[in-house]
């Protein structure tokens, strides 16, 4: 298992030239630019790559863009956190689950079973093997940037400022054929994504692991929480026991159900009876909607299951969970500490099977604990000291 998610991730973390670093869709497309003998560096791609993640012409109708759900600011989560799931380029379609970060997401590796369970993989439950493949999901999908088809999204980018610059990187005839051109967008996305702008690495907590920053008690009392009798590191490691030269995820990006709450009527889900036949009842059943945990025969046991998240940044992500069910760190905390001790308090699990019943639920934390444990989450936002307020 280890092995084959070093080997997954090292295209993620190398910065790599050109031909090195591709998946196979694409490998063709450098070849045709380098036998027109283009010289590309890296940063002239990665420009590329964010012009097109933040142009909100891209969707039909025009307004967003891949950063709308997924801003800078918000740690590269959905800005608008008023909603618990994120509302499309057509208002009133909402996607049916809740925006996450993409920060980091770069080290998850290639989705893949591991004898035990499914790791890796990009979307919560693990669908899209790569990034470069995940970026093809939103520009189609009818909840989010809800093009009607590859070539009206193409025939945008055709139009874009950037446009001869697209064809300078991939090929002056790149734009002849819609599937490549389309593994090239997603190419240019995905080089944007492994940069250091989403995984900066500059909380507190990073600081304070290098002996530049010290952390205050409380913060202090809530790392010894989480790595203790909170039981938090047991999901989201301090350390990466694959990607050892990086610093801690904070996920092995595995999958867990750890037994969430619907949100009560949410109304925000698409009620179209076209994308969500059942409305507000509709049940998220994660892992076991991923087409190849189906495929291998393994729903049963999968189901009610999402991919563990990274934990930086989390201070300004919210809202938090598949769903969206959470607004504050305060309830989270609070949620994993009374789950099964007060179970009226946070209502029954969206899906009931494979609850992780083992090191969460009931964990005997005081009021303070808990904040504690609020207040070392908040040394993990990137942008230190700049946002020690
Ligand atoms: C309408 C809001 C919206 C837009 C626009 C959007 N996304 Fe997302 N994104 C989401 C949601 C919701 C998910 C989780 C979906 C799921 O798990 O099924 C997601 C998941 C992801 C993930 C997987 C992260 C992980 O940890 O698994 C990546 C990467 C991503 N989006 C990149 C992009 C890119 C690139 C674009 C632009 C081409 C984009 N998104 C546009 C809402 C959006
Ligand atoms: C059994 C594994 C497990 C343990 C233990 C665990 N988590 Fe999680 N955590 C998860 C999974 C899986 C999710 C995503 C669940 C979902 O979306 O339904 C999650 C989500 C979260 C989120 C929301 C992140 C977001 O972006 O929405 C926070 C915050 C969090 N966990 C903090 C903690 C803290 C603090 C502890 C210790 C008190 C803890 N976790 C213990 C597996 C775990």
């Amino acid at each position: 298992m280890k092995q084959r998610l070093i080997i997954g991730t090292l295209s993620a973390i190398v910065f790599c030239i050109i031909a090195g670093c591709q998946s196979d869709a694409t490998s063709d497309l450098n070849t045709s630019a380098a036998t027109q003998e283009v010289k590309i560096t890296e940063a002239e791609k990665i420009a590329l790559g964010r012009a097109i993640f933040f142009d909100t012409n891209l969707s039909e109708p025009a307004g967003q863009s891949c950063a709308s759900c997924h801003s800078p600011e918000a740690g590269f989560a959905n800005p608008n956190h008023l909603t618990p799931t994120s509302e499309g380029a057509v208002k009133g379609l909402f996607a049916d689950r809740n925006a996450p970060t993409i920060a980091y997401s770069q080290y998850s590796p290639e989705f893949y079973y591991d004898g035990n369970g499914y790791i890796g993989g990009q979307f919560l439950d693990g669908r899209a093997g790569t990034l470069e493949i995940q970026a093809g999901g939103p520009p189609l999908n009818p909840v989010e940037m809800h093009n009607a088809s590859k070539e009206s999204y193409i025939s945008k980018v055709a139009e874009a400022a950037y446009s001869d610059e697209f064809k300078r990187i991939y090929g002056q005839n790149i734009f002849a054929d819609s599937n490549k051109t389309y593994a090239a967008i997603g190419d240019a996305l995905a080089t944007y994504e492994r940069t250091s702008q989403l995984s900066a690495f500059t909380s507190k907590f990073d600081a304070f692991q290098k002996g530049d920053a010290s952390l205050s008690a409380q913060e202090k009392l809530g790392l010894d929480l989480f790595t203790g009798k909170a039981n938090c590191f047991v999901c989201h490691p301090l350390s990466n026991e694959d990607l050892t030269t990086v610093p801690a995820l904070f996920t092995e990006f595995d999958y867990e159900n750890i037994g969430v709450p619907k949100t009560p009527n949410n109304k925000f889900y698409t009620l179209s009876k076209e994308y969500n036949p059942e409305g507000v009842d509709f049940i998220d059943t994660g892992l076991a909607r991923n087409p190849r945990v189906i495929a291998d025969g393994r729903v049963p046991e999968n189901r009610g299951k999402f991919k563990t998240p990274t934990l930086r940044n989390v201070e300004i992500t919210g809202p938090y969970m598949h769903n969206g069910v959470f607004t504050t760190l305060k309830q989270v905390v609070a949620f994993y500490n009374t789950r099964d001790s007060d179970p009226s308090r946070w209502g029954v699990p969206e899906v009931a099977e494979n609850v992780n019943k083992d090191t969460i639920g009931n964990l005997h934390l005081s009021d303070a604990e808990e904040d504690a444990i609020v207040a070392f989450l908040m040394t993990l936002t990137d942008g230190y000291p700049l946002n020690n307020n």
